[in-house]
C-alpha cells in the first residue's frame, strides 16, 4: 500500500508527498487545462490501438473510451475539479478515468509516457491555432480587399521617411496589406505541413516494446505519419517556436498598420475617420476620439515577440531527451494565441468599419511637390534629357515654386522655359496628381487599373 499523501502515479518508491512550494512550482494543471480536448483525443486514439494491437483487451479500451467521453463532458461543463496534487492535465484525466471506471483505467498509460503524450497533445493544441490564425489572416484580408476595391482610384500621399514621396491610391496602399497577409499565411501553412507528424508512441524517450501501431494513431489523430525519431519527437517544441515566429511576424504587420490607423486618424492627417464602435473618449477632454484598439494591436507584437524569445531560452539549453524546463512551452504560446487573435478579430473589425476621408487624401496628395519625378520622368521622355540632368532641371522649378508659395502645375509655362527652353504645354497633363497615378502602369504599381487587377486575383483566391 502507498502512503496516501504520496503520488497515486509513481508513489510506490515514494514515502511522503511534496512541499507545498514544490507542488506550486511542479504543477502545470492551472494552464495545461486548455489541452484537454487534445489530451482525451489523444487517449482514445491510444486506447482503439492498444486494442487493435492485442495490447488490451476489447472491452477495456472500450470500457476507456467511454470513460474518457464522461471526462471530456465533465470537463466542458466545468463540473470537473482539477487537483494541484496530481500536477497535470494527463495526471488529472487519468486519475478521474480511474474513478469512473475502475482498473482499466490503470491500462491506459501502456506504452506511453506523459512525454510523448504531452508532445502529442501540444502539437495538436498548436495545430488548431495555426488554422485558426490562416482563418483569422483571410477574414482581415477580404476586408482590406473590400477597402481597396472601394477605392481603387483614391488618391493620397505616398510616404517615404513619412515624408511626401509621390501619389498613390488608397486601393494600392490597402493591397499592399493583402500581400504580407498572404505571406502571413502561407508561412503558417508552411510551418503546419512541417509540423504535422505523430509523436504518440515514443513512449519517454526510446519506444517501447509494446508491438504498438504508430501509423494508427497518426492517421487517428489528423497526421501525416509518425514521427522517425522517438528522442527528437519528445524533447523538440520547434513546431511551437514556429508559431510563435509566424505570430510575431504577422503581429509586427499589423502593428504597422495601427500605427498608420493612429497617424491617419488624427486631427493633423485625418484620412481616416474609425467608427464610433473602434474608438474611445477621453475622460477630460471632451473633443478626443482615441484609437485606443490600434494602439492596442501596435503593442501586441510585444509580447508575442518576447514568447518567442522566451522559449528560444528555455530551450537552447537543453541536452535530449525531456527535460521538465519544457512545461514552460505552453503559457508562452497560449499567452501568444490569445493575443494574436485577439488583433487580427479587432483588426478585422476596424478596417471593415473605417471611412477614408477621401478629399482630405486628395489634398494632401498634391501637396509637398509629389509630381516632381513626373516631371523629370517627362523631360527624359518628351525631351530626350538624361535623368540625372531632368533631376537638375525639376530641382530649380522646385525651388521656383517654392520661393512663389505656389505649386508645380501652378507655374506659367514661361517660367518653366526659362529653366529648360525645350519644356512645352504637354507637360501640364503630367503634374496632375491623378495623371501621375495613372501612368504608373508598371506591372504591380499604383495605378487604378493595375490595382483592379490585384485586386481581382486575390478575390480569385480568397473566394
Ligand atoms: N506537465 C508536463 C509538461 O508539460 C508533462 C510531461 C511530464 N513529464 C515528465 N517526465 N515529468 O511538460
Amino acid at each position: 500500500m502507498t502512503d496516501k499523501t504520496s503520488n497515486q502515479m509513481w508513489g510506490g518508491r515514494f514515502a511522503a508527498g511534496p512541499d507545498a512550494i514544490m507542488e506550486a512550482i511542479n504543477a502545470s494543471i492551472g494552464f495545461d487545462q486548455r489541452m484537454a480536448a487534445q489530451d482525451i483525443a489523444g487517449s482514445r486514439a491510444h486506447a482503439d490501438m492498444l486494442a487493435a494491437t492485442g495490447v488490451l483487451s476489447d472491452s477495456d479500451a472500450a470500457a476507456i473510451r467511454e470513460g474518457l467521453l464522461t471526462v471530456l463532458s465533465e470537463i466542458e461543463t466545468g463540473q470537473f475539479v482539477f487537483s494541484t496534487a496530481l500536477e497535470d492535465i494527463h495526471m488529472n484525466v487519468e486519475a478521474r478515468l480511474k474513478e469512473i471506471i475502475g482498473e482499466p483505467a490503470g491500462r491506459l498509460h501502456t506504452a506511453r509516457s506523459r512525454n510523448d503524450q504531452v508532445a502529442t497533445d501540444f502539437r495538436l493544441w498548436v495545430r488548431d491555432q495555426m488554422d485558426a490564425a490562416m482563418a483569422g489572416i483571410a477574414a482581415l484580408q477580404r476586408g482590406f480587399l473590400a477597402q481597396a476595391e472601394a477605392g481603387a482610384d483614391w488618391v493620397m500621399p505616398g510616404f517615404t521617411h513619412l515624408q511626401t514621396a509621390q501619389p498613390v491610391t488608397w486601393g494600392h496602399h490597402m493591397m499592399a496589406y493583402v500581400e504580407m497577409l498572404g505571406r502571413d499565411h502561407s508561412r503558417f501553412a508552411d510551418a503546419r505541413a512541417r509540423m504535422n507528424e505523430s509523436p504518440l508512441g515514443s513512449a519517454a524517450l526510446a519506444g517501447t516494446g509494446f508491438p504498438i501501431d504508430r501509423e494508427m494513431t497518426a492517421k487517428a489523430l489528423g497526421f501525416d505519419r509518425p514521427t522517425a525519431n522517438s528522442l527528437d519527437a519528445v524533447s523538440d517544441r520547434d513546431f511551437a517556436l514556429e508559431y510563435l515566429s509566424c505570430a510575431s511576424i504577422c503581429a509586427m504587420h499589423l502593428s504597422r498598420f495601427a500605427e498608420e490607423l493612429v497617424i491617419w486618424s488624427s486631427a493633423q492627417f485625418r484620412f481616416v475617420k474609425m467608427s464610433d464602435k473602434w474608438s474611445t473618449g477621453s475622460s477630460i477632454m471632451p473633443q478626443k476620439r482615441n484609437p485606443d484598439a490600434a494602439e492596442l494591436i501596435r503593442a501586441k507584437i510585444g509580447r508575442i515577440f518576447g514568447a518567442n524569445v522566451a522559449l528560444m531560452m528555455v530551450m537552447k539549453g537543453l541536452p535530449l531527451a525531456y527535460s521538465k524546463d519544457m512545461q514552460e512551452d505552453k503559457e508562452q504560446v497560449f499567452d501568444a494565441a490569445d493575443n494574436l487573435m485577439l488583433a487580427l478579430a479587432a483588426m478585422t473589425g476596424m478596417v471593415g468599419d473605417m471611412t477614408a476621408n477621401r478629399a482630405a487624401m486628395q489634398a494632401a496628395a498634391g501637396a509637398g511637390f509629389s509630381t516632381a519625378t513626373d516631371l523629370a520622368d517627362w523631360l527624359v521622355r518628351a525631351l530626350g534629357l538624361p535623368f540625372r540632368e531632368a533631376h537638375h532641371v525639376t530641382g530649380t522649378l522646385v525651388g521656383m515654386a517654392e520661393a512663389r508659395g505656389c505649386d508645380l502645375p501652378d507655374l506659367a509655362l514661361e517660367d518653366m522655359q526659362s529653366v529648360h527652353a525645350g519644356i512645352t504645354a504637354d507637360v501640364f497633363g503630367v503634374l496632375g496628381v491623378e495623371n501621375s497615378v495613372a501612368s504608373r502602369m508598371s506591372y504591380g504599381g499604383t495605378a487604378p487599373a493595375q490595382v483592379r487587377a490585384q485586386v481581382a486575383r486575390w478575390k480569385d483566391r480568397l473566394g
